[in-house]
C-alpha cells in the first residue's frame, strides 16, 4: 500500500546573513560634515549585497566612535561589518588606521565577558579604497575589502611613549565658528606648509581644538607655550606664520590678538 504523501517539511530559512557598512570619517572635517555621511549611508545601495543597511562613525573626535559602533552593531546580531574610510579633505591619517583600531576591538571582542562566556563577534573587513566624494560610491571603492583578522598592528607603540620634544604647539581651531569661517583650509594650509619646510611634530605639534572662545575673530590660532593668540589667519597668511613666528621665534604682530591679563 502506498503511503499517503507526508505534509511537506517547510526548510529552516537561512537567514541572510547580514551586512552592515559602515562610513567611517576619518578626521575634523568629516565631523563637521555629518550631514553628507549620513545622506550617503541612508542612499548607499551595494548591488550585491541589496539587504545590506548602513551607518556612519567616526575615527576621532566625533560619536559614535568606531569602536562603540562595533559593539552595538555586535551585540545587535549582526554578522558582517565592512568599514569605508572617508576623508572628504587632504588630513586624513591613513586607511590602515582602520585596520590598526577594528583590530584592536576585535580582539578585546574576542575575550571572555564577566560571565565567561565570548560574546557574538561579527565578521569585520575593511575596503582598501578611501571614500573621498560621494560618487566614490559609484565607481567600485567598496569592491575590495580586506578582513580584520587581529593581528593587526597594537594601539601602543614604544614610539608613542613620551611627550614630544616639539618648540612649538600649534592649537587650530576647529570649532563651529572657526570651522565655518575658513578653520579647516587654514589646518590643511598649516600641514601643507610645515611639511614643506621639513618640520615635523617634533619641531611644531599641530593639535586642532574645539572652540577656544574668542569666536568673533575666527578663525582663532594659537600658538604655546609662547601664549600667543591669532585672528582671522587665513590660508594665505600660514607661510609668514611659519617663516615668522615658527621658524624665527618672532610673533606676527598684525594678526595678534590682545590677551586679557589672568585675575
Ligand atoms: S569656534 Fe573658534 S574660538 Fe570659538
Amino acid at each position: 500500500m502506498a503511503l499517503p504523501p507526508t505534509a511537506p517539511v517547510d526548510p529552516v530559512p537561512t537567514p541572510a546573513a547580514s551586512t552592515t557598512y559602515l562610513l567611517v570619517g576619518m578626521s575634523l572635517r568629516e565631523h563637521a560634515e555629518r550631514e553628507r555621511l549620513d545622506a550617503a549611508a541612508a542612499t548607499l545601495h551595494v548591488p550585491r549585497d541589496p539587504d545590506a543597511t548602513a551607518g556612519v562613525a567616526f575615527l576621532q573626535v566625533g560619536d559614535p566612535s568606531l569602536a562603540a559602533a562595533l559593539t552595538d552593531l555586535a551585540d545587535a546580531g549582526v554578522e558582517r561589518v565592512v568599514l569605508l574610510g572617508v576623508s572628504l579633505g587632504t588630513l586624513a591619517p591613513a586607511n590602515s588606521w582602520l585596520r590598526r583600531v577594528a583590530g584592536h576591538w576585535w580582539r578585546e571582542r574576542g575575550e571572555p565577558g564577566p560571565d565567561g562566556v565570548v560574546p557574538h563577534r561579527p565578521v569585520v573587513e575593511v575596503a582598501t579604497a578611501m571614500m573621498r566624494h560621494e560618487s566614490d560610491l559609484e565607481l567600485g571603492v567598496l569592491d575590495v575589502a580586506r578582513a580584520i583578522h587581529g593581528r593587526e598592528a597594537p594601539l601602543h607603540s614604544d614610539a608613542w611613549e613620551t611627550v614630544p620634544a616639539h618648540r612649538h604647539q600649534v592649537l587650530v581651531c576647529r570649532g563651529p565658528r572657526c570651522s565655518a569661517r575658513g578653520g579647516d583650509k587654514v589646518a590643511e594650509a598649516l600641514a601643507t606648509r610645515l611639511r614643506d619646510e621639513g618640520l615635523g611634530d617634533d619641531d611644531v605639534l599641530v593639535t586642532q581644538t574645539a572652540c577656544q572662545f574668542p569666536c568673533n575673530q575666527a578663525p582663532v590660532v594659537t600658538v604655546q607655550p609662547d601664549d600667543v593668540w591669532y585672528g582671522a589667519l587665513g590660508p594665505d597668511d600660514v607661510p609668514e606664520l611659519v617663516a615668522e613666528h615658527l621658524v624665527a621665534g618672532r610673533p606676527l604682530e598684525r594678526l595678534r590678538l590682545v590677551r586679557r591679563s589672568a585675575r
